[in-house]
């Protein structure tokens, strides 16, 4: 325990002596060093008071912890390593665990931060947007982190149904289902993530019922905020799934209770089943939040509407469509920062 709280200090004092930040030392990459076994520091357990609190939430899981542990084990070994640590100088230093957490903004952070680290436990990571109070947990898996180089935040899971979309606008501003299954990551969140100055692009993955699939990617991926109804804008297309998304470009978010549409007396979102950005109802090129329909619901035909769609690959119809979608997005960045 004692050992624990100096490496803090010590990680602190070293971050200060090399004049780097936390961000530059977390960058660094393991191998600037020898290549000796890394250390294992733990965590005492008033850090993981601070964690706890810092991350606001009901939830507090252990879940949480092992990403900041992560983190401080890499900022302390560097700092080892690099043979600045130095037992006299442990008095008046704060755990950097909040200042850890503040980089943290996305997963492409995470992803850079992380390079090159083994022995990550599993669990879902957490991410803490600039200007949010409390961190929100994101949804990690090994495609996430390769899939066109890594690094992407997921947005939208769906492929087995499992969870309900026609919700009203708090569920889809606030986030539901569960991050490592089904969910819908929350409209505040990308707001925060993507009002700002930094320019996201997004990316589109889908399943059909056939094992097909396709992807669309965007350059440009924007969600105004609460005032302007969540406002898409979205541009840029790439992939082989056609560009279907276009056709919400600059449309507001309606949901069965919130008709933000621009097709009068109609409500899209309650003619289609679920959350999305239409502006107007037939001309909408998508709805991957619509209700989720299997193969045996056409057989029947007990299937209504129009259920999850693309158009241009999976256009509404009679035939089953689409099985499983994915939407992630990170910095446009991220690629020139990895590949320099
Ligand atoms: C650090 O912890 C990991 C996971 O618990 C373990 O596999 C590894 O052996 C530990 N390393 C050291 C140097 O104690
Ligand atoms: C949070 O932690 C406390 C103390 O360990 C425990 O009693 C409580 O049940 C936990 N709450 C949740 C929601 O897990
Ligand atoms: C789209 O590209 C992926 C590979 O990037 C491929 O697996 C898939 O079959 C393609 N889909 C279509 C509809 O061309």
């Amino acid at each position: 325990m004692e050992s624990s709280r100096l490496c803090f200090s010590f990680c602190l004092v070293a971050a200060f002596r090399l004049s780097l930040s936390l961000e530059q030392i977390l960058e660094a990459p393991l191998s600037l060093f020898d290549d000796a076994t890394p250390q294992n520091y733990s965590l005492p357990a008033e850090i993981v008071d601070v964690v706890c609190k810092a991350n606001c939430d009901k939830d507090n899981s252990t879940a949480k912890v092992p990403i900041h542990q992560v983190l401080i084990n890499k900022l302390c070994e560097q700092a080892r390593r690099a043979g600045v640590v130095d037992k006299g100088d442990s008095d008046g230093c704060q755990p950097p665990v909040p200042d850890v957490m503040k980089l943290l903004t996305d997963c492409s952070k995470i992803f850079t931060y992380l390079n090159g680290v083994t022995g990550i436990p599993s669990g879902p990571w957490r991410i803490k947007p600039d200007d949010m109070e409390t961190s929100v947990k994101v949804s990690r898996s090994q495609t996430h982190m390769t899939t066109d180089h890594g690094g992407w935040t997921v947005i939208q899971n769906r492929f087995d149904g499992s969870l309900n979309f026609y919700r009203r606008l708090w569920d889809y501003r606030d986030g539901f289902g569960d991050i490592e299954g089904e969910h819908w990551l929350g409209l505040k969140v990308l707001h925060k993530l993507t009002g700002g100055d930094t320019n996201y692009e997004l990316r589109i993955e889908m399943q059909d019922w056939d094992g097909n699939t396709a992807w669309a990617k965007y350059d440009t991926f924007k969600i105004a905020g609460e005032r302007e109804k969540y406002r898409l804008t979205v541009s840029g297309y790439q992939g082989n799934a056609s560009d279907a998304l276009v056709h919400s470009s600059k449309c507001k978010f309606s949901t069965r209770q919130e008709d933000n549409d621009l097709s009068g007396a109609r409500n899209c979102a309650e003619e289609q089943g679920g959350g999305w950005w239409y502006c107007f109802c037939e001309r909408s090129g998508s709805n991957l939040n619509g209700p989720y329909f299997k193969p045996a619901h056409y057989r029947k035909e007990t299937h209504t509407g129009l259920g999850v769609y693309w158009k241009g690959w999976k256009t509404h119809s009679r035939h089953p469509l689409i099985k499983a979608t994915r939407m992630m997005i990170r910095p446009s960045g991220f690629l020139d920062q990895i590949t320099k």
